[in-house]
């Protein structure tokens, strides 16, 4: 699917700046982004991946208001947190943006602007809910009811999490704060019209080849359903500014996805660029999860459509499910949840993403964190079968040829082909997004040079010895640029081990093919294992803590 003779805008779905980011938020959006990106760029595409925080909305004002400090410092806080937790997994954002920065505020308004313009924006009186108890108007998540589709309890009245849908009225209303049912009260708010979208959306969602069927079937019966306008106007302070109306703010689902195009421009103009050109001759792929379908594939392309799509739409919205935990719903009240900082502050953050990307499928279906499974994958397949073959090759040249790399004598046809296939087949399968499938067949490869190098016997064969080595050191070089999407912090150690020079980052796919390229003769750097493995114990430690204050 990536086309290489163009660039690449990928996004992930902007974190709110209300909280740390969460084994769940990596599994579903940054991971499968991340290594897409890495993917990209090792293929010769420039690849922008742009993040930022999700600064507006009414439970960050709220939590701000708790934290005694100013929304504003808040945000601050989070932003330079979340960022930290990502570049400490490896999440390689060109940049990191936030939704209130002055580029986007500007771009906002100036996209309302438009829309207003084309016809896509009227006004009306709401009569909404008020909280005489707080004071306040009680826009979104500080109203919670039932839901008026499926019935669901307990659901915000912008959102519910049940079945995804936005709910139009909440049926049995509480306020969210003090629990007391709110009375009416009148605002003027700013519609979005996009009811009127219907037909442009369905053909866009059946022309997009690109879209996971699935997701597009069921959300082509949502606008069969009906769509309803999309109310974009809150009575609040915190948010971005509506053009000639005071002590109102734009609704966060109008502004944060905006945030992709103003953050994109903006990096791509502090470089000497030009943004617009960028983002509309790229091919723009958003990641996202599952529960915000509704406003990727519904309410942000009505948007860009609305503005005589002036930034182009997405030409893929890669989806995915939802994370559990020992086959439970992750939730932090229940301190059911593990923290990206504590995990990755204990084991590899190459251990998370190799096991994550293992289990990762491209589908709506809910993934599992397993402990068990997740030792037994980096033990036995990370270590045993990937580290055990770089171990092998590398520390037996240290050993028995001075950490020089001998010269071969005749390589069997077959070797060559077995790479050159594994590297296709994988990259036909990153290419699509299938990341689960694309490792497996790597490690098939990884699997196959383990038997190649215990069948050939180095250790016993003084004739053949040089061969296998010299074969067996050029396939870890090859192993280091194919897993360099899932495993980037080990693939830089043993890229420096075999002493290549310049950085494994910058290497090409199909030079992963190269048979060759490490020559004889070439010395390579000090030896030591790549992996530590994990106890048993550790483990039994992780699980204990679940679930307990
Ligand atoms: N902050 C939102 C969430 O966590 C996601 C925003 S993605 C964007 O659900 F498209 F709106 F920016
Ligand atoms: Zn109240």
């Amino acid at each position: 699917m990536p086309d290489s003779s163009k660039s690449a805008v990928v996004t992930s779905a902007l974190p709110y700046a209300n909280g740390e980011i969460h084994l769940g938020h990596i599994a579903s959006t940054y991971l499968p982004a991340d290594i897409f990106t890495r993917f990209s760029r090792l293929s010769g595409i420039k690849a922008y991946h742009i993040c930022a925080t999700d600064d507006f909305g009414t439970p960050i004002l709220i939590m701000a208001e708790k934290d005694k400090k100013s929304p504003e410092e808040y945000v601050a806080l989070w932003n330079r947190r979340d960022h930290e937790d990502f570049s400490s997994l490896g999440i390689s954002f060109d940049f990191f943006y936030k939704t209130s920065s002055k580029e986007n505020v500007e771009f906002v308004q100036y996209v309302f602007k438009k829309l207003r313009e084309n016809g896509h924006i009227y006004d009306q009186n709401v009569i909404q809910f008020y909280c005489t108890f707080d004071d306040k108007f009680l826009p979104d998540r500080y109203v919670i009811g039932k839901c008026p589709y499926c019935g669901a309890e307990n659901q915000y009245s912008d959102l519910c999490e049940k079945c995804g849908r936005v709910p139009d009225q909440i049926l049995e209303p509480k306020c969210a704060i003090c629990g007391r049912p709110p009375v009416k009260k009148e605002s003027r708010h700013h519609f979005f019209r996009l009811s009127s979208f219907g037909q442009r959306l369905k053909e866009w969602l059946s022309t997009n080849q690109n879209l996971q069927p699935e997701v597009r079937n069921y959300v082509i019966n949502w606008i069969n359903e009906g769509l309803q306008d999309w109310d974009i106007t809150r009575d609040l302070s915190w948010g971005v500014p509506i053009p000639e109306t005071k002590g109102k703010v734009f609704y966060g689902w109008f502004d944060n996805h905006l945030c992709y195009i103003s953050s994109l421009v903006k990096f791509v103009s502090d470089n000497g660029g030009n943004g617009k050109k960028v983002w509309n001759e790229s091919d723009v792929y958003h990641f996202i999860g599952k529960d915000i379908v509704y406003h990727h594939y519904l309410f942000l392309p009505a948007m860009r459509l609305g503005i005589d799509s002036e930034y182009k739409l997405p030409d893929c919205i890669p989806t995915r499910g939802h994370l559990m935990l020992q086959n439970q719903k992750i939730s932090k009240s229940r301190n059911w949840y593990i923290g990206l900082r504590d995990f990755t502050s204990a084991f590899n953050p190459d251990y998370l993403r190799f096991y994550i990307a293992s289990v990762v499928t491209y589908s709506q279906d809910d993934l599992n964190f397993d402990f068990d499974a997740f030792y037994a994958r980096i033990n036995n397949e990370l270590i045993a079968n990937v580290g055990n073959f770089v171990n092998r090759a590398l520390s037996f040249t240290q050993k028995s040829f001075g950490g020089r790399v001998p010269e071969p004598a005749g390589i069997d046809d077959s070797l060559g082909k077995e790479l050159a296939a594994a590297v296709d087949e994988a990259g036909a399968l990153l290419s699509c997004n299938e990341i689960d499938k694309a490792l497996k067949r790597i490690l098939k490869y990884s699997s196959y040079m383990n038997q190649y190098f215990q069948a050939s016997a180095p250790w016993a064969n003084n004739d053949t010895a040089n061969t296998t080595l010299y074969v067996s050191l050029n396939a870890v070089r090859s192993l280091a640029i194919l897993l360099e999407p899932y495993v980037p912090f080990s693939c830089e150690k043993i890229w420096s081990q075999l002493k290549l020079g310049g950085s494994v980052h910058e290497q090409t796919w199909e030079s992963a093919k190269e048979i060759s390229a490490v020559a004889p003769g070439h010395e390579l750097d000090r030896v030591e294992p790549i992996f530590r493995k994990i106890e048993a114990k550790e483990i039994e430690q992780w699980k204990n803590k679940l679930g307990k204050p």
